[in-house]
C-alpha cells in the first residue's frame, strides 16, 4: 500500500504496531489456547504476530510470490504451517479461537463472502471470534474490475452481510492507522496527478506528507468532517463477529 509515496521505511512498521496494538485489545477476551486460521495472509507479518500469542497458526495464501516469501518468512516458527492455495478451496479441519481476514474479503464477490463465512462457522471453537481487517467506503460499495479487481464495501453492506450469515458483531472499529497512511496516500498521490515528474521530489514531499499526517491528523480528520469533505475516499475497519444471530453495534 505504501510503496512509490516517499514515505520513510519506517512508515510500514509505525503503522503495523499501531493495528496490532488495537488487535491484542479486540481480542484479549478471547482464549489463546486454541489454533488460528489466517486466511490471505500475505507475507505472513499477522502469522507472525498471532503465532507468539496463540498456540498455532495456519496461514493460507493464493499468491505464487506472496507464498514464497510467506513460507521462508515462517519457516523458522515452529508453530506456522503455511499452506499454498485458494481459501475458497481451503477445507478447514480444527476449532479455531480465531479466525482472521485481514485484507481478504474485498478481493471476493458476495456469494464467495458468505460461502467462505458458512464454511468457517462451524470450525470456530467455543468463543471462537472471527476478527475481519477490511478496506471500506463510506458511500455506497465500490466495484473496480481492470487490473486490479477490488470491492470496497460499505460498513453497512458488511453488516448486512455477516447478519445474512447468522454471524454477531461484536464490535466495529475504525483503523486509525490505516486511515493515517491512506490520508497521506491520497494526498501524495494528487500531488503526482499534478506536478511533472521530474518536479515530484517525493523523498522529500512524501515525508513531509507523513509527518504532516502524524501531527495534524486530529485536526485533518475534523476539518474534513466539518466541511463535509470525504477524506479519506477510503477507510478500513476491524469487526470483530462470533456465531449467533443478532447484530450489535
Ligand atoms: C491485502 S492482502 C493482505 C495480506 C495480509 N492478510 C495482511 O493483512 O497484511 C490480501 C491477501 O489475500 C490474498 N488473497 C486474495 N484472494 C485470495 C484467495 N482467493 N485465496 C488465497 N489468498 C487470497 C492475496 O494474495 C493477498 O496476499
Amino acid at each position: 500500500m505504501m510503496d512509490g509515496f516517499g514515505f520513510p521505511v519506517s512508515a510500514g512498521d509505525f503503522r503495523f504496531r499501531a493495528e496490532a496494538r488495537i488487535v491484542r485489545r479486540l481480542l484479549c477476551g478471547i482464549e489463546h489456547n486454541g489454533p488460528v486460521l489466517d486466511l490471505g495472509s500475505g507475507v505472513g507479518h499477522w502469522a507472525e504476530e498471532f503465532a507468539r500469542r496463540f498456540s498455532q497458526v495456519i496461514a493460507v495464501e493464493g499468491s505464487n510470490v506472496l507464498y514464497q516469501a510467506l513460507d521462508e518468512r515462517c519457516a523458522p516458527i515452529h508453530n506456522i504451517r503455511t499452506v499454498h492455495g485458494d481459501v475458497m478451496a481451503f477445507e478447514p479441519d480444527d476449532q479455531y479461537s480465531l479466525v482472521f481476514l485481514g485484507g481478504l474479503l474485498m478481493y471476493l464477490n458476495e456469494n464467495d463472502v458468505i460461502d467462505l463465512l458458512q464454511k468457517l462457522i462451524p470450525c470456530l471453537g467455543p468463543e471462537g471470534t472471527i476478527l475481519c481487517r477490511e478496506s471500506t467506503v463510506r458511500g455506497q460499495t465500490v466495484t473496480r474490475a481492470g487490473d486490479y479487481p477490488v470491492i470496497y464495501r460499505s460498513v453497512s453492506d458488511y453488516k448486512r452481510i455477516f447478519k445474512q450469515c447468522g454471524l454477531t458483531l461484536k464490535h466495529v472499529e475504525r483503523n486509525e492507522p490505516y486511515v493515517l497512511m491512506q490520508m497521506g496516500c491520497e494526498l501524495v498521490k494528487k500531488w503526482k496527478r499534478v506536478v511533472p515528474e521530474p518536479l515530484q521530489a517525493l523523498p522529500v514531499v512524501g515525508r513531509l506528507v507523513y509527518w504532516g499526517m502524524r501531527l495534524g491528523a486530529p485536526w485533518i480528520k475534523r476539518l474534513s468532517e466539518v466541511l463535509g469533505i470525504r477524506f479519506p475516499s477510503l477507510e478500513n475497519h476491524f469487526f470483530v463477529l462470533r456465531t449467533g444471530s443478532s447484530v450489535h453495534e
